[in-house]
């Protein structure tokens, strides 16, 4: 298992290229299972995540091939797929739920394992069930696996309990291949939505309303593949502003909408960084120590929940005191134990984490618990005094490509090491 040792203590200073949105990635390639021919996709960030729905995807019978370009790829559904996803492949990635949608509206029936609960909180998938069954599917669970059938999906209204981002995504794709229309209610309106609905739009999917809470898709009979080039990754582009505003240094990320991520580009300003937002670039300038800032999570456009953590890094050297909420998941606090061993002065109150910010934090031992949380554990050695050691990076590299060498780029004094 590899680990990063940071020497921290160095402002951030340069500019750096995000990737492509993970988050969007995972849907966009799983699409592909409702295409009759080769789907081509670019911008398709190097992550553990991608490898996970690769392998999904050819356990399903799709083929996948590397593009000509960097981080292009070509999937190929086109043949006989198998409607199976087991559990050795969906408990390593949570995200592989999605199959479920696309393969009964494809194939008529999906067997997809259930994924359990994750570190973050329990996250059912009672949402996707329950509107699955709103277009017709008939839904039985067996064995720890979920059985959708249905001869062909039929088109009807579906009000979400709550704006899932993943149940939004999994019936929007289903309802591309169902007879007549279907109208979605109290749907997530994150950006990954919409390039979502922008891929299924080049294989001919009819949607409007995405990006909105009600989206209307009017089902067709069969779609081609797409050609789609992934969006810009917002939660690496703040992660790495947030490591900007901890070390006190200039920043610019690249390659993204600012639009994406103003409720956290608002917060920083509120924390009295100066951002400069230009058409697909976004710049942080320190100024001085950062200010208390207290925000809670939200749906989008609201503040990001995986972007807590690593505005909580920043926060626990902010001149002042931060509340910070979490309102998406149930026990995503796992960062604020490991925080704590680099001096930071937290504490748990409920589903709020009371932060005293202190003038230093200095280096120690850590471990990373999830992505965002092995993410808030760099920055917080970035900004610390001496050496700092996060173990269990697996977990980073589900999420963020190629992120030391970034990191270096920006004058960080990081490596990975082999255990
Ligand atoms: C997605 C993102 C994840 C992000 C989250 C919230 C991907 C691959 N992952 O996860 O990084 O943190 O959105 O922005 O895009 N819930 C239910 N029942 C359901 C579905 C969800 O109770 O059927 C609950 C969850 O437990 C959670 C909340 O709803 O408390 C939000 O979950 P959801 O928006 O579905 O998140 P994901 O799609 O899993």
């Amino acid at each position: 298992m590899d680990k990063i040792k940071i020497i921290g203590g160095v402002a951030l200073k340069g500019s750096v290229e995000v990737s492509g949105a993970k988050n969007s990635a995972l849907p966009v390639l799983i699409s592909s299972i409702l295409g009759n021919s080769p789907s081509y996709f670019k911008k398709v960030p190097d992550l553990q995540d991608i490898k996970t729905t690769e392998a999904v995807l050819n356990h399903l019978g799709i083929t996948t091939q590397a593009g000509s370009l960097e981080n292009e790829i070509i999937l190929d559904s086109s043949k006989t797929i198998s409607f199976e996803a087991p559990y050795d492949l969906v408990r390593k990635m949570r995200a592989s739920v999605l199959v479920l949608g696309p393969l009964v509206a494809k194939l008529g029936k999906a067997k997809v394992s259930l994924p359990g609960g994750c570190a973050i909180g329990a996250r059912p998938i009672n949402f996707h069930l329950t509107a699955l069954e709103k277009l017709g599917a008939k839904i039985t669970l067996e064995n720890g696996y979920v059985f959708a059938e249905c001869k062909r999906l039929q088109g009807n209204r579906v009000t979400f309990e709550f704006p899932s981002v993943g149940a939004t995504e999994n019936i929007m794709m289903a309802a591309c291949l169902a007879k007549g229309e279907t109208i979605l209610e109290n749907c997530a309106k994150e950006p990954e939505i919409k390039d979502l609905a922008d891929s299924l739009r080049s294989m001919g999917a009819e949607i409007e309303g995405d990006g909105t809470e009600t989206i209307r898709i009017q089902g067709k009979d069969q779609l081609a593949g797409a050609k789609h080039s992934i969006i810009g990754d917002r939660i690496e582009a703040g992660t790495f502003l947030a490591a900007a505003l901890a070390t006190q240094g200039k920043v610019e990320v690249k390659g993204l909408d600012p639009i994406h991520l103003e409720a956290v580009l608002t917060k920083f300003e509120t924390a009295g960084a100066k951002i400069t937002r230009a058409p697909k670039s976004i710049t942080l300038e320190a100024n001085g120590r950062s200010w208390g800032t207290d925000f809670q999570t939200l749906p989008f456009p609201g503040f990001p929940t995986d972007m807590q953590a690593q505005f909580m890094a920043a926060m626990c050297l902010a001149d002042g005191s931060s509340v910070i909420t979490e309102t998406i998941f149930e026990n995503r606090f796992l960062h604020v134990p490991e925080l704590m061993r680099l001096g930071a002065d937290l504490v748990i109150r409920s589903n709020a984490v009371h932060v005293r910010g202190k003038s230093e934090l200095i280096g120690a031992p850590v471990m990373a618990t999830d992505l965002r949380a092995s993410a808030s554990l760099v920055i917080g050695g970035l900004a610390a005094r001496g050496e700092t050691t996060v173990s269990r990076i697996y977990h980073l590299d589900r999420g963020y490509e190629k992120m030391e060498m970034k990191l270096k780029s920006l004058g960080a004094q990081i490596e990975r090491v082999k255990e």
